[in-house]
């Protein structure tokens, strides 16, 4: 399976400018990986895109989520506490004119960024400093400020759906799967009336043993919702032995104690077939459908059961994140490993950016991560993040 990437030509010819946008960010991580990496570990002078997760709070509970889910790590009292520390708009606007001269592919997410205060406002100034903005939302609230959202120009939204409606609404709740058909709905209503391509609009589906065998119905329904990508991502998921692998290996090496990573043992991993799995990906992957079809990571066919089975096993290596990436936390601590985000390297609140990025903490970060055996740390495995930017494993 080769993940399909015909959607850089198909924005190419339509928008060369946020084409030519990707692509810096896309060869921002490469060059830091030839030449910081490889001459001065320690630091970098790369930044291509940075996460911001914008608030701990959400209207929904999805089952694999590791942040709310069954086993999430931010819910309840827990959750409405933290919220109270989100950074104001002002601070996040000081962290813009600090960042913009690097021109970052901006991504952010939650909890559901639509609960941010301040979203709008601080999506205007991010795209008033020229940096190209998505937003990684449940989809919720596309219908309620469908207008706002096409009037402004936002580049790009990934919206999550995980199955055909039965499906998706057991995973993400009942009602779900029509709320954001209506966004999408509301969305194309819009940009037909005001005449524009903007926003982008794309699918992410998180694969899971509730849903992998409605991938083929949920293809079907998007036929109609006019995208400009469909993502398949594989899952993170890691289990309880790698968890105290990563608890021991972490505290060795960086004297952190992890919180984050148990929220990813779900067993929602298990009982994939993998043969199946493939399957279906291939017959979505031949559908004569508009938008293109992209699976993180792209897998050879025998090897989906290792990537669902055999957690400890990589399938990508030589984590790049910490060389051209960073995700700033809903209270302002910046952290290169978004889902992960167990060592802080400092605040945007009390510290300007680049001190951070190559302050004494991100240093020792990134020399403990390549010294790690395969550029990764156990934990690492099935990291989203690497998934995307990690080196394949030969044969994987
Ligand atoms: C944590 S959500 C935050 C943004 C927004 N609330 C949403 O659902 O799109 C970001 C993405 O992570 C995905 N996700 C949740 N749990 C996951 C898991 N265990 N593995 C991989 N992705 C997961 C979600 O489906 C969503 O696409
Ligand atoms: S909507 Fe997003 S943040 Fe909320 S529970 Fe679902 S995956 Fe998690
Ligand atoms: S692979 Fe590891 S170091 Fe890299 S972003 Fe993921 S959790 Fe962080």
């Amino acid at each position: 399976m080769n993940t399909n990437f015909s959607v850089v030509p198909q924005l190419l010819k339509k928008d060369p400018v946020l084409a030519k946008r990707i692509a810096a960010s896309f060869f921002a991580g490469k060059k830091s990986m030839l030449v910081d990496h490889f001459f001065h570990p320690a630091t970098t002078n790369e930044l291509g895109l940075i996460y911001f997760r914008l608030t701990p709070l959400c209207n929904l509970r999805c089952v694999m989520c590791g942040q709310r889910g069954d086993k999430g790590v931010l819910k309840g009292s827990f959750a409405a506490a933290e919220s109270k520390k989100i950074v104001p708009l002002e601070d996040y606007m000081r962290l813009v004119d600090q960042i913009k001269h690097k021109k970052p592919v901006v991504y952010l997410w939650g909890g559901e960024p639509f609960l941010y205060p301040d979203l709008f406002p601080l999506v205007d100034y991010m795209m008033e400093a020229g940096l190209t903005v998505s937003v990684n939302t449940n989809g919720t609230f596309l219908e309620k400020y469908a207008k706002e959202i096409v009037e402004r120009k936002w580049h790009a939204l990934f919206v999550s759906l995980d199955g055909f409606e039965a499906t998706n609404d057991r995973i993400r709740g009942e009602g779900s799967y029509r709320r954001v058909i209506a966004g999408f709905e509301a969305i194309n209503r819009e940009k037909a009336l005001q005449g524009s391509h903007y926003p982008y609009m794309g699918v992410v589906t998180t694969v899971n043993n509730l849903n992998y065998r409605d991938l083929y119905a949920l293809a079907e329904a998007t036929r109609d919702f006019k995208l400009a990508w469909h993502i398949y991502n594989l899952g993170t998921y890691t289990d309880d032995a790698i968890v105290e692998e990563q608890r021991a290996y972490m505290k060795r090496e960086l004297d952190t104690d992890i919180t984050c990573l148990p929220g990813y043992a779900t067993g929602y991993n298990e009982g994939i077939d993998g043969k199946e799995l493939f399957d279906i990906l291939s017959r979505i992957h031949a559908m004569d459908i508009d938008h293109p079809i992209i699976t993180v990571p792209a897998l050879e066919p025998d090897k989906i059961d290792i990537y669902y089975g055999k957690l400890d096993a990589p399938v990508r290596t030589q984590c790049s994140v910490p060389w051209s990436q960073a995700n700033v936390d809903y209270n302002g601590d910046v952290h290169f490993c978004a889902d992960y985000n167990d060592y802080p390297l400092g605040n945007i609140r009390e510290t300007p950016f680049f001190e951070i990025y190559n302050g004494e903490r991100a240093k020792k970060f990134r020399l403990a991560l390549k010294r790690s055996k395969d550029g990764i740390f156990p934990g690492c495995v099935r990291c989203y993040q690497n998934m995307l930017c990690g080196k394949r494993v030969s044969g994987f």
